[in-house]
């Protein structure tokens, strides 16, 4: 990953946003908050556009033409599937000389095709976050990281609102984001369904599922700390990394056969993390078996 080079132009920023869902919502509030002008809001209904307008004190437009001549930097927010049809329809409308983004982490700049021959510039921006609530979630976005690429010349601009907004934003090249998306949700969505799997397990115990949430929360918290503190190898704990064969060949026998696949899988990546942290062990036994419960 590298940065492009870009060249700081500064504009008097006009934002609006097409798409009045989680992120529309949250990112306007965000800008609006941190003193960046935001004009309003279009959206595929126009209720959800009044309700973004009043929750973010701006506009709401019913028709996109006037958002498209009003606003200077244009958000697509819709659902990733709406982005390349909703290009194909604004971009021989007004939007020449304009900055135009989306938010999707599975799609880059390139959604925006024949931007450049357009004269428009495209960027897609990223917050690498969970974005649940319509009227919480800007409480916490101050703490998102944002990637972005996208034509050089507004980069520069873009990576200092941002900033000035105290966010962490890093610049990914113009590629296929795919598989850095893939990272975003092996450690978001994923987790959540392996959260549900391990609420299920104590529920087997009589727990309901907030007191198991609220017994496995300090757990997930220190783990969680320990790896950005020391690190993956340093933080592995468990019976993987112990070599305590039995155990994991208990839990094994009691889980549900089709929870066998993630769990071996997952615990082979532990072998191979296990065997950076102590070279003298061998899980040679330990990862055959784990090897053969595919
Ligand atoms: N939520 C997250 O955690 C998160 C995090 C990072 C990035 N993202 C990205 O952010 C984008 C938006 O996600 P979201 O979670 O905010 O989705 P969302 O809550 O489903 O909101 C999308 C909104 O887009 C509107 N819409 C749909 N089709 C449209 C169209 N053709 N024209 C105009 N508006 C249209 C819908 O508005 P109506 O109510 O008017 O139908 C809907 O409310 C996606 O690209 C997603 O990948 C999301």
């Amino acid at each position: 990953m590298s940065a492009q080079s870009s060249i700081r132009v500064v504009i008097l920023i006009k934002v609006g946003f097409i798409g009045a869902g989680k992120v529309g919502f949250s990112l306007g509030k965000y800008f609006a908050e941190n003193g960046t002008e935001v004009e309003g809001y279009y959206s595929r209904k126009l209720s959800s556009a009044v309700e973004a307008s009043n929750f973010t004190g701006t506009r709401y437009f019913s028709d996109i033409n006037e958002l498209l001549n009003t606003c200077n930097i244009i958000f697509v927010t819709t659902p990733d599937d709406e982005i390349y049809n909703l290009w194909t329809s604004i971009r021989n409308m007004n939007i020449r000389d304009k900055i135009i983004c989306h938010t999707s982490g599975s799609l880059s700049s390139n959604i925006f095709y024949d931007a450049d021959q357009s004269d428009v510039y495209s960027y897609s921006i990223h917050p690498v976050f969970p974005i649940s609530d319509k009227y919480e979630s800007y409480k916490s976005l101050k703490e998102a990281c944002f990637t972005i690429e996208g034509h050089p010349k507004y980069l520069g601009m873009l990576v200092e609102l941002f900033q000035s907004m105290g966010n962490n934003i890093i610049p990914l090249n113009r590629q296929e984001k795919t598989l850095y998306h893939l990272a975003a949700v092996t450690v978001s969505n994923l987790f959540c369904g392996l959260m549900d799997r391990a609420c299920g397990y104590l529920k087997e115990y009589g727990f309901e599922e907030k007191q198991a949430i609220e017994a496995l929360y300090p757990l997930v918290l220190s783990n969680i700390n320990n790896i950005r503190e020391k690190g993956i190898t340093r933080a592995v704990t468990g019976p993987v990394e112990r070599g305590d064969f039995n155990t994991v060949r208990r839990h094994i026998e009691v889980m549900p056969e089709h929870h066998r696949i993630v769990y071996s899988d997952l615990s082979r990546e532990l072998v191979n993390i296990s065997r950076k942290k102590h070279e003298d062990r061998n899980y040679e036994r330990l990862e055959n078996y784990l090897e053969g419960t595919k």
